[in-house]
Protein backbone atom coordinates (compact mmCIF):
# COMPACT_ATOMS: atom_id res chain seq x y z
CA UNK A 1 0.00 0.00 0.00
CA UNK A 2 1.41 3.34 -1.12
CA UNK A 3 1.50 5.23 2.28
CA UNK A 4 4.61 6.42 3.30
CA UNK A 5 5.42 8.49 6.85
CA UNK A 6 3.01 5.96 9.17
CA UNK A 7 3.49 5.09 12.44
CA UNK A 8 2.77 1.41 10.93
CA UNK A 9 2.67 -1.10 7.82
CA UNK A 10 0.11 -3.04 6.56
CA UNK A 11 0.07 -6.09 4.33
CA UNK A 12 -1.70 -5.60 1.25
CA UNK A 13 -5.11 -7.42 1.65
CA UNK A 14 -6.50 -6.81 -1.45
CA UNK A 15 -10.24 -8.59 -2.35
CA UNK A 16 -10.46 -10.76 -5.19
CA UNK A 17 -12.44 -9.94 -7.86
CA UNK A 18 -12.83 -13.79 -9.04
CA UNK A 19 -16.28 -13.97 -8.21
CA UNK A 20 -17.72 -11.22 -9.76
CA UNK A 21 -19.63 -11.20 -13.26
CA UNK A 22 -20.11 -8.04 -14.98
CA UNK A 23 -21.20 -8.55 -18.76
CA UNK A 24 -18.92 -6.78 -21.59
CA UNK A 25 -21.95 -4.46 -22.68
CA UNK A 26 -25.19 -4.03 -20.62
CA UNK A 27 -28.28 -2.69 -22.51
CA UNK A 28 -31.52 -1.37 -20.85
CA UNK A 29 -33.70 -3.08 -18.36
CA UNK A 30 -36.90 -2.15 -20.00
CA UNK A 31 -40.19 -4.31 -19.26
CA UNK A 32 -38.81 -6.41 -17.75
CA UNK A 33 -36.15 -7.38 -20.95
CA UNK A 34 -33.06 -6.04 -21.95
CA UNK A 35 -33.10 -4.22 -24.97
CA UNK A 36 -30.26 -2.32 -27.09
CA UNK A 37 -30.60 1.10 -26.66
CA UNK A 38 -32.44 3.15 -29.96
CA UNK A 39 -29.87 5.82 -29.66
CA UNK A 40 -27.11 2.83 -30.72
CA UNK A 41 -24.52 4.48 -28.32
CA UNK A 42 -22.88 2.87 -25.15
CA UNK A 43 -19.99 4.43 -22.81
CA UNK A 44 -17.57 3.39 -20.69
CA UNK A 45 -17.90 2.94 -17.22
CA UNK A 46 -14.71 3.04 -15.92
CA UNK A 47 -11.98 2.45 -12.03
CA UNK A 48 -11.31 5.66 -10.74
CA UNK A 49 -8.58 3.62 -9.03
CA UNK A 50 -6.57 2.86 -12.39
CA UNK A 51 -9.07 3.96 -14.99
CA UNK A 52 -9.25 0.61 -15.86
CA UNK A 53 -12.50 0.10 -18.05
CA UNK A 54 -14.78 -2.24 -16.91
CA UNK A 55 -18.04 -2.41 -19.22
CA UNK A 56 -19.82 -0.94 -21.80
CA UNK A 57 -23.15 0.58 -20.51
CA UNK A 58 -25.92 1.91 -23.04
CA UNK A 59 -26.99 5.76 -23.35
CA UNK A 60 -30.26 6.24 -23.07
CA UNK A 61 -32.05 8.85 -25.64
CA UNK A 62 -35.39 10.40 -25.42
CA UNK A 63 -37.25 7.71 -27.28
CA UNK A 64 -35.40 4.99 -24.90
CA UNK A 65 -36.97 6.64 -21.85
CA UNK A 66 -40.28 7.08 -23.30
CA UNK A 67 -40.04 3.69 -24.04
CA UNK A 68 -39.24 2.80 -20.31
CA UNK A 69 -42.15 5.23 -19.19
CA UNK A 70 -44.48 3.89 -21.23
CA UNK A 71 -43.67 0.49 -19.72
CA UNK A 72 -43.82 1.70 -16.08
CA UNK A 73 -47.00 3.02 -17.06
CA UNK A 74 -48.62 0.40 -18.10
CA UNK A 75 -47.36 -2.25 -15.52
CA UNK A 76 -49.24 0.65 -13.30
CA UNK A 77 -52.48 0.33 -14.74
CA UNK A 78 -52.83 -3.48 -15.31
CA UNK A 79 -50.84 -5.33 -12.48
CA UNK A 80 -49.24 -3.38 -9.74
CA UNK A 81 -52.19 -1.24 -8.70
CA UNK A 82 -54.16 -4.76 -9.11
CA UNK A 83 -52.07 -6.75 -6.56
CA UNK A 84 -52.96 -7.01 -3.04
CA UNK A 85 -50.30 -4.79 -1.00
CA UNK A 86 -48.75 -8.16 1.03
CA UNK A 87 -48.23 -9.23 -3.02
CA UNK A 88 -46.26 -6.03 -3.63
CA UNK A 89 -44.33 -6.59 -0.20
CA UNK A 90 -43.20 -10.10 -1.01
CA UNK A 91 -41.75 -9.04 -4.00
CA UNK A 92 -39.52 -6.59 -2.05
CA UNK A 93 -38.37 -8.88 0.55
CA UNK A 94 -37.68 -11.06 -1.80
CA UNK A 95 -35.20 -8.48 -3.82
CA UNK A 96 -33.91 -7.80 -0.56
CA UNK A 97 -32.84 -11.16 -0.06
CA UNK A 98 -31.45 -11.62 -3.55
CA UNK A 99 -29.01 -8.70 -3.10
CA UNK A 100 -28.16 -10.33 0.55
CA UNK A 101 -27.07 -13.13 -1.11
CA UNK A 102 -25.17 -11.57 -3.82
CA UNK A 103 -24.01 -8.58 -1.03
CA UNK A 104 -20.23 -9.88 -1.12
CA UNK A 105 -20.32 -9.62 -5.48
CA UNK A 106 -22.11 -6.04 -5.45
CA UNK A 107 -19.23 -5.14 -2.62
CA UNK A 108 -16.70 -5.72 -4.97
CA UNK A 109 -18.41 -3.82 -8.09
CA UNK A 110 -19.42 -0.86 -5.91
CA UNK A 111 -16.00 -0.66 -4.95
CA UNK A 112 -14.64 -0.77 -8.44
CA UNK A 113 -16.67 1.54 -10.40
CA UNK A 114 -17.02 4.18 -7.62
CA UNK A 115 -13.39 4.18 -6.14
CA UNK A 116 -15.06 3.68 -2.65
CA UNK A 117 -13.46 1.45 0.05
CA UNK A 118 -14.34 -2.02 -0.03
CA UNK A 119 -15.05 -2.03 3.35
CA UNK A 120 -17.41 0.67 3.39
CA UNK A 121 -19.05 -0.98 0.49
CA UNK A 122 -19.09 -4.07 2.74
CA UNK A 123 -19.87 -3.12 6.02
CA UNK A 124 -22.25 0.44 5.06
CA UNK A 125 -23.20 0.49 1.43
CA UNK A 126 -24.65 -2.84 1.03
CA UNK A 127 -26.37 -4.04 4.20
CA UNK A 128 -27.83 -1.13 4.26
CA UNK A 129 -29.94 -1.10 0.98
CA UNK A 130 -30.78 -4.46 1.90
CA UNK A 131 -32.40 -3.32 5.20
CA UNK A 132 -33.86 -0.15 3.43
CA UNK A 133 -35.54 -2.85 1.44
CA UNK A 134 -36.48 -4.98 3.91
CA UNK A 135 -37.92 -1.87 6.27
CA UNK A 136 -40.22 -1.02 3.41
CA UNK A 137 -41.21 -4.48 2.32
CA UNK A 138 -42.80 -4.38 5.98
CA UNK A 139 -44.74 -1.26 5.81
CA UNK A 140 -46.47 -2.54 1.78
CA UNK A 141 -49.44 -3.92 3.74
CA UNK A 142 -49.53 -1.25 6.60
CA UNK A 143 -50.17 1.71 4.94
CA UNK A 144 -53.65 1.56 6.69
CA UNK A 145 -51.93 1.87 10.22
CA UNK A 146 -49.31 4.28 8.45
CA UNK A 147 -51.69 7.06 7.65
CA UNK A 148 -54.75 6.04 9.75
CA UNK A 149 -58.32 7.17 8.79
CA UNK A 150 -56.84 8.22 5.66
CA UNK A 151 -57.52 7.31 1.70
CA UNK A 152 -53.97 7.08 0.20
CA UNK A 153 -53.41 6.07 -3.54
CA UNK A 154 -49.70 6.20 -5.57
CA UNK A 155 -48.93 8.47 -7.87
CA UNK A 156 -48.40 6.32 -10.40
CA UNK A 157 -45.10 6.37 -12.76
CA UNK A 158 -41.93 7.67 -10.23
CA UNK A 159 -38.68 8.97 -12.04
CA UNK A 160 -35.96 8.33 -10.00
CA UNK A 161 -32.48 9.89 -10.76
CA UNK A 162 -29.36 9.34 -8.29
CA UNK A 163 -25.75 10.02 -8.09
CA UNK A 164 -22.46 8.29 -7.93
CA UNK A 165 -21.66 8.95 -4.02
CA UNK A 166 -24.17 5.58 -2.82
CA UNK A 167 -25.21 4.06 -5.91
CA UNK A 168 -26.46 1.28 -4.80
CA UNK A 169 -27.86 2.49 -1.54
CA UNK A 170 -29.41 5.48 -3.05
CA UNK A 171 -31.14 2.88 -5.41
CA UNK A 172 -32.86 1.20 -2.61
CA UNK A 173 -33.70 4.66 -0.74
CA UNK A 174 -35.49 5.64 -4.04
CA UNK A 175 -37.37 1.91 -5.51
CA UNK A 176 -38.43 0.44 -1.98
CA UNK A 177 -40.87 3.37 -1.09
CA UNK A 178 -42.47 3.88 -4.37
CA UNK A 179 -42.73 -0.16 -4.78
CA UNK A 180 -43.94 -0.82 -1.21
CA UNK A 181 -46.57 2.12 -2.15
CA UNK A 182 -47.69 1.03 -5.31
CA UNK A 183 -46.05 2.99 -7.79
CA UNK A 184 -44.00 1.98 -10.80
CA UNK A 185 -40.46 2.77 -11.71
CA UNK A 186 -38.13 4.44 -13.96
CA UNK A 187 -34.68 4.61 -12.38
CA UNK A 188 -31.49 6.15 -13.80
CA UNK A 189 -28.07 5.85 -11.97
CA UNK A 190 -25.58 8.58 -11.88
CA UNK A 191 -23.38 7.56 -15.62
CA UNK A 192 -19.83 7.27 -13.73
CA UNK A 193 -21.43 4.64 -11.57
CA UNK A 194 -24.00 2.59 -13.22
CA UNK A 195 -22.89 -1.02 -13.00
CA UNK A 196 -24.68 -1.86 -9.49
CA UNK A 197 -27.95 -0.28 -10.86
CA UNK A 198 -27.70 -2.99 -13.48
CA UNK A 199 -26.87 -5.88 -11.19
CA UNK A 200 -29.96 -4.69 -9.02
CA UNK A 201 -31.43 -4.91 -12.63
CA UNK A 202 -30.74 -8.41 -12.71
CA UNK A 203 -31.79 -8.86 -9.11
CA UNK A 204 -35.34 -7.96 -9.96
CA UNK A 205 -35.62 -10.02 -12.88
CA UNK A 206 -34.53 -13.13 -10.79
CA UNK A 207 -36.79 -12.08 -8.40
CA UNK A 208 -39.92 -12.56 -10.99
CA UNK A 209 -40.99 -8.97 -10.83
CA UNK A 210 -43.66 -8.25 -13.00
CA UNK A 211 -42.40 -6.60 -16.46
CA UNK A 212 -42.25 -3.30 -16.29
CA UNK A 213 -42.86 -2.48 -12.61
CA UNK A 214 -38.83 -1.35 -12.71
CA UNK A 215 -36.60 -0.26 -15.74
CA UNK A 216 -33.23 0.87 -15.17
CA UNK A 217 -32.06 3.46 -17.88
CA UNK A 218 -28.65 4.49 -18.23
CA UNK A 219 -27.26 7.91 -19.15
CA UNK A 220 -25.93 11.64 -18.50
CA UNK A 221 -27.82 14.48 -17.79
CA UNK A 222 -30.05 14.73 -20.60
CA UNK A 223 -31.44 10.93 -20.06
CA UNK A 224 -32.32 12.07 -16.65
CA UNK A 225 -33.73 15.24 -18.51
CA UNK A 226 -36.21 13.26 -20.75
CA UNK A 227 -36.86 11.15 -17.50
CA UNK A 228 -38.21 14.50 -15.79
CA UNK A 229 -39.52 16.20 -18.72
CA UNK A 230 -41.85 13.17 -19.16
CA UNK A 231 -45.72 13.73 -19.07
CA UNK A 232 -46.48 10.29 -17.88
CA UNK A 233 -43.93 10.52 -15.24
CA UNK A 234 -46.17 11.62 -11.81
CA UNK A 235 -43.43 11.89 -9.10
CA UNK A 236 -39.88 12.99 -9.57
CA UNK A 237 -37.70 12.09 -6.94
CA UNK A 238 -33.77 13.35 -7.25
CA UNK A 239 -30.58 13.64 -5.12
CA UNK A 240 -27.47 15.29 -6.43
CA UNK A 241 -26.88 18.63 -7.17
CA UNK A 242 -28.37 21.56 -5.81
CA UNK A 243 -28.43 23.25 -9.25
CA UNK A 244 -29.17 20.63 -11.57
CA UNK A 245 -32.23 20.31 -8.80
CA UNK A 246 -33.19 23.96 -10.13
CA UNK A 247 -33.27 23.13 -13.34
CA UNK A 248 -35.95 20.25 -12.03
CA UNK A 249 -38.12 22.57 -10.40
CA UNK A 250 -38.03 25.13 -13.38
CA UNK A 251 -38.91 21.68 -15.84
CA UNK A 252 -41.89 20.70 -13.33
CA UNK A 253 -43.27 24.03 -12.55
CA UNK A 254 -47.05 24.53 -13.60
CA UNK A 255 -47.36 20.55 -13.95
CA UNK A 256 -49.02 18.26 -11.25
CA UNK A 257 -45.71 16.29 -10.87
CA UNK A 258 -44.54 15.86 -7.27
CA UNK A 259 -41.01 16.15 -6.56
CA UNK A 260 -38.83 15.19 -3.50
CA UNK A 261 -35.01 17.10 -4.44
CA UNK A 262 -32.45 15.77 -1.85
CA UNK A 263 -29.55 18.55 -2.91
CA UNK A 264 -26.48 19.50 -1.31
CA UNK A 265 -25.01 20.06 1.74
CA UNK A 266 -21.90 22.21 4.09
CA UNK A 267 -22.77 20.37 7.08
CA UNK A 268 -21.61 21.79 10.62
CA UNK A 269 -19.59 19.65 12.85
CA UNK A 270 -19.75 21.17 16.61
CA UNK A 271 -17.21 20.27 19.11
CA UNK A 272 -17.92 21.59 23.00
CA UNK A 273 -14.96 21.45 25.56
CA UNK A 274 -17.04 19.44 27.39
CA UNK A 275 -16.75 16.54 24.97
CA UNK A 276 -14.87 13.04 25.02
CA UNK A 277 -12.38 14.37 22.54
CA UNK A 278 -10.79 11.28 21.25
CA UNK A 279 -14.39 10.13 20.32
CA UNK A 280 -15.10 13.51 18.18
CA UNK A 281 -11.66 13.26 16.86
CA UNK A 282 -13.00 9.69 15.35
CA UNK A 283 -16.15 11.56 15.15
CA UNK A 284 -15.02 14.06 13.07
CA UNK A 285 -12.70 11.88 10.68
CA UNK A 286 -15.91 9.85 9.75
CA UNK A 287 -17.75 13.02 9.67
CA UNK A 288 -15.72 14.20 6.59
CA UNK A 289 -13.43 11.53 5.36
CA UNK A 290 -15.98 8.64 5.27
CA UNK A 291 -16.25 7.47 1.10
CA UNK A 292 -13.73 10.80 0.32
CA UNK A 293 -16.01 13.35 1.17
CA UNK A 294 -18.90 12.28 -1.56
CA UNK A 295 -21.13 12.46 1.59
CA UNK A 296 -24.21 14.70 0.96
CA UNK A 297 -24.31 15.30 4.81
CA UNK A 298 -20.29 15.14 5.32
CA UNK A 299 -19.67 17.12 8.18
CA UNK A 300 -17.38 19.49 6.31
CA UNK A 301 -17.54 22.65 8.53
CA UNK A 302 -16.17 21.92 11.72
CA UNK A 303 -16.93 24.65 14.85
CA UNK A 304 -14.53 23.87 18.08
CA UNK A 305 -14.49 25.44 20.65
CA UNK A 306 -11.95 28.01 21.33
CA UNK A 307 -10.20 26.77 24.16
CA UNK A 308 -9.56 23.29 23.03
CA UNK A 309 -9.08 23.91 19.47
CA UNK A 310 -5.05 23.65 19.40
CA UNK A 311 -5.52 20.26 20.95
CA UNK A 312 -8.23 19.30 19.27
CA UNK A 313 -6.53 19.88 15.79
CA UNK A 314 -3.71 18.50 17.45
CA UNK A 315 -5.23 15.14 17.91
CA UNK A 316 -6.74 15.63 14.46
CA UNK A 317 -4.14 16.13 12.78
CA UNK A 318 -2.22 12.80 14.30
CA UNK A 319 -4.96 10.54 13.46
CA UNK A 320 -5.28 12.09 9.67
CA UNK A 321 -1.62 10.89 9.53
CA UNK A 322 -2.55 7.26 10.23
CA UNK A 323 -5.76 7.65 7.94
CA UNK A 324 -4.48 4.77 4.98
CA UNK A 325 -4.97 6.41 1.28
CA UNK A 326 -4.58 4.12 -1.76
CA UNK A 327 -6.56 0.91 -3.71
CA UNK A 328 -10.19 0.87 -2.89
CA UNK A 329 -10.24 -2.94 -2.89
CA UNK A 330 -7.72 -2.93 -0.01
CA UNK A 331 -9.74 -4.22 3.31
CA UNK A 332 -6.91 -2.05 5.33
CA UNK A 333 -7.98 0.93 2.96
CA UNK A 334 -9.51 4.02 4.82
CA UNK A 335 -9.76 6.80 1.60
CA UNK A 336 -10.18 5.46 -1.48
CA UNK A 337 -10.35 7.22 -5.23
CA UNK A 338 -12.39 10.31 -6.37
CA UNK A 339 -15.04 9.31 -8.15
CA UNK A 340 -13.99 10.77 -11.50
CA UNK A 341 -11.74 12.88 -12.92
CA UNK A 342 -14.26 15.97 -13.23
CA UNK A 343 -14.75 15.93 -9.26
CA UNK A 344 -11.53 16.08 -8.34
CA UNK A 345 -10.56 19.12 -10.70
CA UNK A 346 -13.03 20.60 -8.75
CA UNK A 347 -11.72 19.72 -5.25
CA UNK A 348 -8.43 20.87 -6.58
CA UNK A 349 -9.92 23.89 -7.73
CA UNK A 350 -11.34 24.48 -3.77
CA UNK A 351 -8.40 23.31 -2.40
CA UNK A 352 -6.23 26.66 -4.51
CA UNK A 353 -9.04 28.64 -3.77
CA UNK A 354 -8.36 27.68 0.07
CA UNK A 355 -4.82 28.78 -0.21
CA UNK A 356 -5.29 31.82 -1.76
CA UNK A 357 -7.75 33.17 0.55
CA UNK A 358 -5.04 32.21 2.72
CA UNK A 359 -6.30 29.77 5.73
CA UNK A 360 -3.94 27.56 6.71
CA UNK A 361 -3.97 24.17 5.07
CA UNK A 362 -2.50 21.03 6.52
CA UNK A 363 -2.52 17.96 3.77
CA UNK A 364 -1.64 14.65 4.91
CA UNK A 365 1.75 13.86 4.50
CA UNK A 366 1.79 10.45 2.19
CA UNK A 367 2.74 9.13 -1.25
CA UNK A 368 -0.52 8.64 -3.61
CA UNK A 369 -1.20 6.58 -6.20
CA UNK A 370 0.36 7.77 -9.38
CA UNK A 371 -2.83 6.17 -11.35
CA UNK A 372 -6.10 7.41 -10.47
CA UNK A 373 -7.89 10.42 -9.18
CA UNK A 374 -6.59 10.83 -6.05
CA UNK A 375 -6.59 13.78 -2.78
CA UNK A 376 -4.77 14.41 0.22
CA UNK A 377 -7.17 14.33 3.13
CA UNK A 378 -6.83 17.96 3.49
CA UNK A 379 -7.87 20.91 6.60
CA UNK A 380 -7.80 24.25 6.29
CA UNK A 381 -7.54 25.91 9.83
CA UNK A 382 -8.90 29.79 10.68
CA UNK A 383 -11.08 29.97 8.02
CA UNK A 384 -13.51 33.14 7.27
CA UNK A 385 -17.03 32.46 7.91
CA UNK A 386 -17.55 34.58 4.86
CA UNK A 387 -15.07 32.52 2.41
CA UNK A 388 -15.76 31.03 -0.67
CA UNK A 389 -14.45 27.25 1.49
CA UNK A 390 -17.01 27.68 4.08
CA UNK A 391 -19.61 28.58 2.19
CA UNK A 392 -18.98 26.53 -0.95
CA UNK A 393 -20.34 22.57 -0.63
CA UNK A 394 -16.97 20.84 -2.31
CA UNK A 395 -18.04 17.19 -1.96
CA UNK A 396 -14.53 15.87 -1.18
CA UNK A 397 -11.96 15.01 1.52
CA UNK A 398 -11.87 18.97 2.37
CA UNK A 399 -12.50 20.23 6.27
CA UNK A 400 -12.65 23.58 7.13
CA UNK A 401 -12.05 24.91 10.82
CA UNK A 402 -13.70 27.99 12.37
CA UNK A 403 -13.58 28.61 16.49
CA UNK A 404 -16.27 29.95 18.48
CA UNK A 405 -16.68 30.95 22.49
CA UNK A 406 -20.05 31.07 22.86
CA UNK A 407 -23.55 28.70 22.37
CA UNK A 408 -25.41 31.42 20.84
CA UNK A 409 -22.63 32.43 18.34
CA UNK A 410 -21.95 28.32 16.98
CA UNK A 411 -25.67 28.16 16.43
CA UNK A 412 -25.14 31.59 14.28
CA UNK A 413 -22.21 30.23 12.19
CA UNK A 414 -23.74 27.22 11.81
CA UNK A 415 -26.97 28.26 10.14
CA UNK A 416 -25.23 30.91 8.47
CA UNK A 417 -25.26 28.67 5.54
CA UNK A 418 -27.91 28.58 2.07
CA UNK A 419 -27.60 24.86 2.84
CA UNK A 420 -29.20 22.91 5.70
CA UNK A 421 -29.08 19.27 5.64
CA UNK A 422 -26.82 18.01 8.77
CA UNK A 423 -25.26 18.68 11.89
CA UNK A 424 -23.40 17.31 14.43
CA UNK A 425 -22.88 17.93 18.07
CA UNK A 426 -20.30 16.67 20.40
CA UNK A 427 -20.82 17.45 24.26
CA UNK A 428 -21.26 15.54 27.26
CA UNK A 429 -24.17 17.88 28.85
CA UNK A 430 -27.70 16.28 27.27
CA UNK A 431 -29.29 19.97 27.91
CA UNK A 432 -26.75 21.13 24.99
CA UNK A 433 -27.96 18.46 22.90
CA UNK A 434 -31.33 19.66 22.83
CA UNK A 435 -30.97 23.43 23.05
CA UNK A 436 -28.70 22.64 19.65
CA UNK A 437 -30.98 20.15 17.96
CA UNK A 438 -34.10 22.59 18.34
CA UNK A 439 -32.14 25.75 16.81
CA UNK A 440 -30.08 24.25 14.55
CA UNK A 441 -31.69 24.37 10.77
CA UNK A 442 -30.79 21.13 9.75
CA UNK A 443 -32.86 18.26 8.55
CA UNK A 444 -30.43 15.80 11.33
CA UNK A 445 -28.60 16.36 14.01
CA UNK A 446 -26.11 13.35 15.29
CA UNK A 447 -25.25 13.78 19.04
CA UNK A 448 -22.04 12.28 19.92
CA UNK A 449 -21.79 10.48 16.91
CA UNK A 450 -21.87 11.45 13.30
CA UNK A 451 -22.72 9.85 9.71
CA UNK A 452 -25.42 7.18 10.80
CA UNK A 453 -28.13 6.14 9.07
CA UNK A 454 -31.46 4.05 9.55
CA UNK A 455 -34.07 3.49 7.59
CA UNK A 456 -36.58 3.83 10.31
CA UNK A 457 -34.99 7.46 10.13
CA UNK A 458 -36.34 10.20 7.76
CA UNK A 459 -33.45 12.17 5.98
CA UNK A 460 -33.88 15.50 4.18
CA UNK A 461 -32.59 18.82 3.95
CA UNK A 462 -33.85 22.40 4.99
CA UNK A 463 -33.01 25.33 2.45
CA UNK A 464 -30.59 24.80 -0.59
CA UNK A 465 -30.71 21.17 0.50
CA UNK A 466 -33.88 20.03 -0.53
CA UNK A 467 -37.32 19.26 0.42
CA UNK A 468 -39.28 16.08 1.03
CA UNK A 469 -38.14 13.00 3.42
CA UNK A 470 -36.71 9.39 2.22
CA UNK A 471 -36.84 7.02 4.54
CA UNK A 472 -39.19 6.05 7.65
CA UNK A 473 -42.86 6.98 7.54
CA UNK A 474 -41.80 10.40 5.94
CA UNK A 475 -40.75 8.85 3.03
CA UNK A 476 -43.70 6.46 2.47
CA UNK A 477 -45.86 9.41 2.28
CA UNK A 478 -43.24 11.18 -0.33
CA UNK A 479 -44.96 8.39 -2.93
CA UNK A 480 -49.05 8.55 -1.62
CA UNK A 481 -51.61 11.15 -2.81
P1 LIG B 1 -25.42 16.07 -10.90
O1 LIG B 1 -26.51 16.69 -10.11
O2 LIG B 1 -25.13 16.60 -12.26
O3 LIG B 1 -25.71 14.50 -11.07
C1 LIG B 1 -26.62 13.73 -10.30
C2 LIG B 1 -27.53 12.92 -11.22
O4 LIG B 1 -28.33 13.82 -11.99
C3 LIG B 1 -26.79 12.07 -12.25
O5 LIG B 1 -27.50 10.85 -12.42
C4 LIG B 1 -26.86 12.92 -13.51
O6 LIG B 1 -26.76 12.17 -14.70
C5 LIG B 1 -28.24 13.54 -13.38
N1 LIG B 1 -28.45 14.78 -14.13
C6 LIG B 1 -27.51 15.68 -14.54
N2 LIG B 1 -28.10 16.71 -15.18
C7 LIG B 1 -29.43 16.47 -15.15
C8 LIG B 1 -30.57 17.18 -15.63
N3 LIG B 1 -30.45 18.35 -16.26
N4 LIG B 1 -31.80 16.66 -15.42
C9 LIG B 1 -31.94 15.48 -14.77
N5 LIG B 1 -30.90 14.77 -14.31
C10 LIG B 1 -29.66 15.25 -14.48
O7 LIG B 1 -24.12 16.10 -10.01
P2 LIG B 1 -22.59 15.98 -10.48
O8 LIG B 1 -22.29 16.87 -11.64
O9 LIG B 1 -22.26 14.55 -10.63
O10 LIG B 1 -21.85 16.58 -9.19
C11 LIG B 1 -21.72 17.98 -9.05
C12 LIG B 1 -21.81 18.38 -7.61
O11 LIG B 1 -23.08 18.04 -7.09
C13 LIG B 1 -20.83 17.69 -6.68
O12 LIG B 1 -19.61 18.33 -6.68
C14 LIG B 1 -21.55 17.80 -5.37
O13 LIG B 1 -21.27 19.06 -4.80
C15 LIG B 1 -23.01 17.73 -5.73
N6 LIG B 1 -23.57 16.38 -5.52
C16 LIG B 1 -24.42 16.18 -4.47
C17 LIG B 1 -24.91 14.92 -4.23
C18 LIG B 1 -25.81 14.65 -3.08
O14 LIG B 1 -25.84 13.52 -2.60
N7 LIG B 1 -26.61 15.58 -2.63
C19 LIG B 1 -24.54 13.77 -5.05
C20 LIG B 1 -23.69 14.09 -6.18
C21 LIG B 1 -23.22 15.36 -6.36
MG1 LIG C 1 -17.20 4.11 -12.69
Amino acid sequence: MSTENKNWEYADAVEGTGHIKLKEKYGLYINGEWVAPRSKTYFSSTNPHDEAHLAEVAQANKQDVDAAVIAAERAYHDVWSKITPAERGKYIFRIARLMQEQAKELAVIESLDSGKPIREARDIDIPLACNHLFYYAGWADKLDYAFPNQKKEPLGVAGQIIPWNFPLLMAAWKIAPALATGNTVVLKPAETTSLTALKLAEIIDEAGLPPGVVNIVTGFGDTGAAIVAHPKVSKVAFTGSTAVGKLIQKTIAGTDKKATLELGGKSANIIFDDAPLDQAVEGIINGIFFNQGHVCCAGSRLFVQENIADKVIRKLKHRMQSLQIGNPLDKNTDIGAINSSEQLKTINKYIDIGRKEGSECFQVDCALPNKGYYCKPTLFINVAQSSVLAQEEIFGPVLTIQTFRTIDEVIQKANNSPYGLAAGVWTDKGSKIFNLTSKLKAGVVWANTYNKFDPASPFGGYKESGFGREGGLHGLGAYLK
